[in-house]
C-alpha cells in the first residue's frame, strides 16, 4: 500500500493537478489507484470526471462510517477516488477535531484501503500546515512537496526543511521530497530558482514540470495531461517525476517501468 502525500507550504502550486496525474501515471502503468482528498475545496475529484453537482465524500459521514472506503468511487478504470465531498463547516470542524485529538481516528479510517494488496494511495492536501497532514506522518510513505520556480517558493523553503510544517519531519519513512512546478525558460527569475532549487534539494529534487498551456486545457477536458497531449512538455515531466516515485517506493509496474513518451518540445 505505498502511499504519497501531496502537500505544499504555498497554495496555487498545482498540487492538485500533479495529485491527479500521479495516479494516472501509475495507473497507466498497471497499478491500481486511489486518489483521497484531504482538501474541503473538494476539486480533486473533478479531474476524474466526477460531476461537479456530486457532493458525496467521506468527511461528511466520518464520525459514524468508521470504514471510509464505503465512499470510495469508481472511474472505470484502475484509478479510484475518495472524495473529501461537500461538508458543512460544522462537519469540517469536527473532522478536523477527531483528526487532531484521536490518534487512531485516520488509521481507521483508511484501514480496508491501507490493507488492500497492491494499491497505491495518493493524497491531496490543502495548502500548508493542517491536522490531516501532522496525522499522516505515521502512515505515509514519502511526502511530495510541490513548490513553483519562483521567489516566494524559495523562502518558505526554510519551513519545510525546518519542521515547521508539522513541528517535525513530514514523512518517517522514505522522507519528503520536491517538485518544482511550472518553470519557465523565458523567464530570468525562472531559470535562476529552477537552478537554484536543483543545486539545493539535489536527488531530494522529484522533477522539474514546465509550465505548458496543455496542463490548464487538459484539467479543464478533465483528462490527464498526457492523455490530453501526450507530446508536450509537461506530460514528460511528469511521467518521470511518476517513475522517480515508483522507482522510490518499489511500485511494481507493468513493463518494469513507467513509460515515458517521446520528448518533442523544449
Ligand atoms: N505545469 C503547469 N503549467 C501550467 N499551468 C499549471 C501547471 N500546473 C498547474 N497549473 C495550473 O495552476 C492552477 C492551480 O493548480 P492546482 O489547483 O492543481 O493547484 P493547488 O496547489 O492544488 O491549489 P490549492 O492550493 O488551491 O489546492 C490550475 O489552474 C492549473 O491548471
Ligand atoms: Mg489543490
Amino acid at each position: 500500500m505505498p502511499l504519497v502525500c501531496v502537500c505544499s507550504p504555498k497554495g496555487g502550486v498545482g498540487k492538485t493537478t500533479l495529485a491527479a496525474n500521479l495516479a494516472w501515471s501509475l495507473a497507466r502503468a498497471g497499478s491500481k489507484v486511489l486518489a483521497i482528498d484531504f482538501d474541503v475545496q473538494n476539486a480533486l475529484r473533478l479531474h476524474f470526471g466526477v460531476p461537479l453537482q456530486d457532493g458525496r465524500g467521506y468527511v461528511a459521514r466520518a464520525d459514524e462510517q468508521a470504514d471510509w472506503s464505503q465512499s470510495i468511487l469508481t472511474t472505470g478504470g484502475n484509478i479510484f477516488v475518495l472524495p473529501y465531498g461537500e461538508v458543512t463547516e460544522a462537519q469540517r470542524e469536527r473532522f478536523e477535531e477527531n483528526l487532531a485529538k484521536d490518534p487512531h481516528f485516520l488509521r481507521r479510517g483508511l484501514d480496508t484501503v491501507l490493507n488492500y494488496p497492491g494499491l497505491v494511495i495518493i493524497a491531496d492536501f490543502p495548502p500548508g500546515p493542517g491536522p490531516a497532514l501532522k496525522a499522516m506522518q505515521a502512515l505515509a510513505d514519502m511526502h511530495m512537496v510541490v513548490m513553483l520556480a519562483d521567489t516566494a517558493s524559495v523562502s518558505l523553503l526554510p519551513q519545510v526543511e525546518n519542521h515547521r510544517m508539522i513541528g517535525q519531519p513530514l514523512n518517517a519513512r522514505h522522507g519528503h521530497y520536491f517538485v518544482l512546478n511550472q518553470s519557465d525558460n523565458r523567464r530570468n527569475i525562472s531559470r535562476e530558482v529552477t537552478a537554484f532549487m536543483q543545486q539545493r534539494l539535489g536527488e531530494n529534487l522529484l522533477g522539474v514540470i514546465h509550465r505548458d498551456e496543455s496542463v490548464a486545457e487538459a484539467n479543464a477536458a478533465q483528462q490527464s495531461v498526457y492523455d490530453f497531449s501526450p507530446a508536450s512538455a509537461a506530460a514528460f515531466d511528469i511521467e518521470l517525476v511518476a517513475k522517480r516515485v515508483a522507482n522510490i517506493l518499489h511500485i511494481h509496474v507493468g513493463n518494469g517501468e513507467v513509460q515515458a513518451p517521446i520528448r518533442s518540445k523544449y
